[in-house]
Formats: structure tokens, sequence, C-alpha cells
């Protein structure tokens, strides 16, 4: 049967292709190491998940108001008073089922065909082809010159007349880095100029390391807040990946339209775990800084590790758990990051994501989601196969 236009050019994820092959090898009896996963490896806090029991016992299984419970949204903006200092009401907030599809919500919301959105390169997989699923074209800056950085002038370089929005990661997947104020608000005062939609994507927000430290562009000014949409979730802070609550905060006009959208498609997500959500939001946090510190400390051992291998070099990510390593140093003997990540795959058993699927061709995606132990032997074993 024909595929429509539409669906026929959206390529699969290529992370999670890449960590259901590493399970199906598993599955094989293979002693694969696997860096591709993009979730804490930790459990969902228990609190959490008991809030989540309770409410399938008080009978919460039913369907809520599409764009969230009225508690869960109060939630949101009590989390976003608490850690960004800014104050948004309840028609402000839209929650949907993950961060990603809070993403596609906006996209088709505030995107027209032959709009541009400026992104910086390398990139989370999904930007470019929800962009296009909106009709609109992604438009690449390339930042591995500027140690992942887009600078102010790349960006006045990049606008044009059809430049609608520009999409900021920080901390980045996949990587790592994270903006400090100064570099926001040069970009900031370009999207007030030009009139440019700012997309904030803060999921890796609690994950910032050592001196990093997180600065929301939203914060800048009232004028910057009213042009920006924070894409935020539930996933990565309190390990709840598979729960699938994400949210997006910002105009009220467009969150409304967005709310149209998704009571057209998938109506209101799980009311269970919009109920844990709402406990994971409003209590004790300091679970978030346990997994936060167990990451800094795997952070520092993956990058000792990455060093010691001779032809790779490694920025330290300031946030989030990845690590994107250039392996310049060994493209005489392979044509690019995907097929050294096929020969560590059969040769090492250790599965990376290569760089191609993020916009580089000379870096290597490890997720530093998974244990010491199994950042120091894996990290031996692609020592080993390289040297
Ligand atoms: C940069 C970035 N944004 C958004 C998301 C969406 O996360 P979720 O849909 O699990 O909330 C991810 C997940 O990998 C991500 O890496």
């Amino acid at each position: 049967m024909k595929i429509s236009k539409i669906v026929s050019n959206i390529p699969d994820s290529p992370t999670l292709a890449l960590t259901a092959k590493v399970n199906a090898l598993k599955a094989q009896g293979k002693d694969v190491i696997g860096f591709g996963a993009g979730e804490p490896d930790f459990d969902t806090p228990e609190h959490i998940k008991q809030a989540a029991i309770d409410a399938l016992k008080k009978g919460k299984t039913k369907y809520t108001p599409v764009g969230g419970t009225p508690q869960l949204k109060e939630a949101i903006c009590f989390r976003t008073k608490e850690d960004y200092g800014l104050t948004f009401k309840p028609e402000n907030v839209l929650v949907s089922c993950g961060g990603k599809h809070s993403l596609f919500n906006l996209a088709l919301t505030i995107l027209d065909p032959g709009d541009e959105v400026i992104c910086p390169s390398p990139l989370w997989v999904s930007y470019a082809p929800i962009i296009e699923i909106a009709g609109a074209k992604p438009v690449f800056i390339d930042t591995i010159s500027t140690g992942f950085k887009l600078y102010p002038e790349q960006v006045k370089d990049a606008i044009t007349k059809k430049t609608k929005a520009i999409i900021i990661n920080s901390p980045s997947n996949p990587t790592g880095v994270v903006y400090g104020r100064k570099e926001l608000e040069e970009i900031a005062e370009l999207c007030l100029k030009h009139d440019i939609i700012i997309i904030s994507d803060d999921i890796y927000q609690k994950l910032t390391f050592e001196d990093a430290e997180f600065f929301s562009i939203a914060t800048i000014s009232p004028e910057v807040a009213k042009r920006t949409f924070i894409l935020h979730g539930v996933s990565k802070t309190y390990a709840m990946t598979g729960w699938r609550i994400g949210y997006c905060i910002g105009d009220a006009q467009v969150i409304k339209a967005m709310h149209s959208l998704q009571s057209q498609s998938t109506s209101n997500p799980t009311s269970i775990a919009q109920e844990a959500s709402v406990v994971a939001l409003t209590s004790d946090q300091s679970a978030v800084e346990i997994m936060r510190k167990a990451f800094e400390k795997r952070k520092n051992l993956i990058v000792a590790k990455l060093r010691e291998i001779p032809g790779i070099d490694v920025i330290p990510p300031g946030g989030s758990f990845y690590c994107f390593p250039s392996i310049k140093g060994h493209l005489d003997r392979f044509s690019g990051a995907h097929e050294l990540a096929g020969f560590l795959l059969d040769k090492a058993l250790v599965a990376v994501v290569p760089g191609e699927d993020f916009g580089s061709k000379e870096h290597i995606r490890l997720s530093f989601a998974t244990s010491e132990d199994n950042i120091i032997n894996g990290l031996d074993r692609i020592k080993q196969a390289l040297s």
C-alpha cells in the first residue's frame, strides 16, 4: 500500500532503534555494553510510584481535561516559579504525552510550510523530523568549530525573512553544552529584533555539573519570556521516561491552539501518570540531587576514560547525561562515525550512537546513564578495539 508523502519521509528515531538492537543482542545472550540509552538507569523514586498506586486505588482512571488536570498545571506553575522565578498561570500550560509530544504540538501550531527554524547542530534527533512534518525547514548552524555553542554572529547570518523560530537546548542532547546568560542575551536580542519565536528545550535543566549552571533564556526580560516556549517534562529529571508526561509553557493563545490539536489526537495524557507527576514536581526534590550527583561522578569517569583512548578528543559536558567525543583521529580507518560504531558493536560488543544521527560524522554519542562498572569495562573495550 502506498504510504503518504509526509510519513514516508519520517525516519525512525535512531536512538530508540539502537536501544532495541542492543536489547535484541542481549536477549541472544551477547554481553553487550550499551551507551545508547537516552534515559536515566535509575528507577522512578518510590514516593512517586506510590502516588500512582494511590491514584489507581482512588479510581483516577478516567479521562482528564485534555491539556492536563488543574492540579498538574498548578504543580507545573509552582515548579517553574521555584526553578525559574517566573510566574505562569494554568492557561499558559499544556501537558502532553512526553516532551517530544509537546514539541510536536508546538511545531504544528506555530509553523507553516516554508517557515524556517534555526537549529544549532549537532542536535537532538527529533528536531528536524518534527519541523519537517510541520512543513517547515530546519536551518542547521554548525557548532562543531565553536565548541558546540551557537554564537550570535552565526544566528545573524542565518536569519532570513522566513525565519520563524530558533531552538535552544541547554543542557544539550547530544553535546552536553550549557549556555550562560551573556550568550543567551545576545541571541534573545536578535529574536526580539527579528520577531523570532524561541523554543527553549529545558528537559535536562536539572542535570548540570560542577560550575555549569542552567540559565533560562525566558528569564532575560518579560519581552523575551513572551516569545519563549519552555519545553519540559518529568522524564529525565525524575527518571520517568516511561510515564510519558511532558509540558509546554508559553503564550496562552498558542497554548489554547495546541490544546485544540491535542483534543483531536491523543486527548489527555495518562491520568495515573499525571497524578504521579504532581507528586514528582511538588514533593521533596532530594532524589533529583542524588541522581544528579551520580551522573556527575560518571561524567568525570567517562571523560577520564575517553581521554585514555588515542585519537579521541572530548569536551567535558556541562550537563545532560551524554558525552559527544570527536573520533577525528580515526577517520583514516573509518569513513565516518557510522562505520566506527558498527565496528565497535561487532568487535567490542559496545553500542554507541553514531554522530551522523545528530548531524556530525566526526563524533559518537555515549550516554553515561549506566553503571560505573559498565563505563569502565565498556571504555576499556573501546580502547582495546581502537588501539
Ligand atoms: C533534547 C530532548 N528534548 C526532548 C526530549 C523528550 O523527552 P520525553 O519525550 O521523554 O519527555 C528528549 C528525549 O530524549 C531530548 O533528548
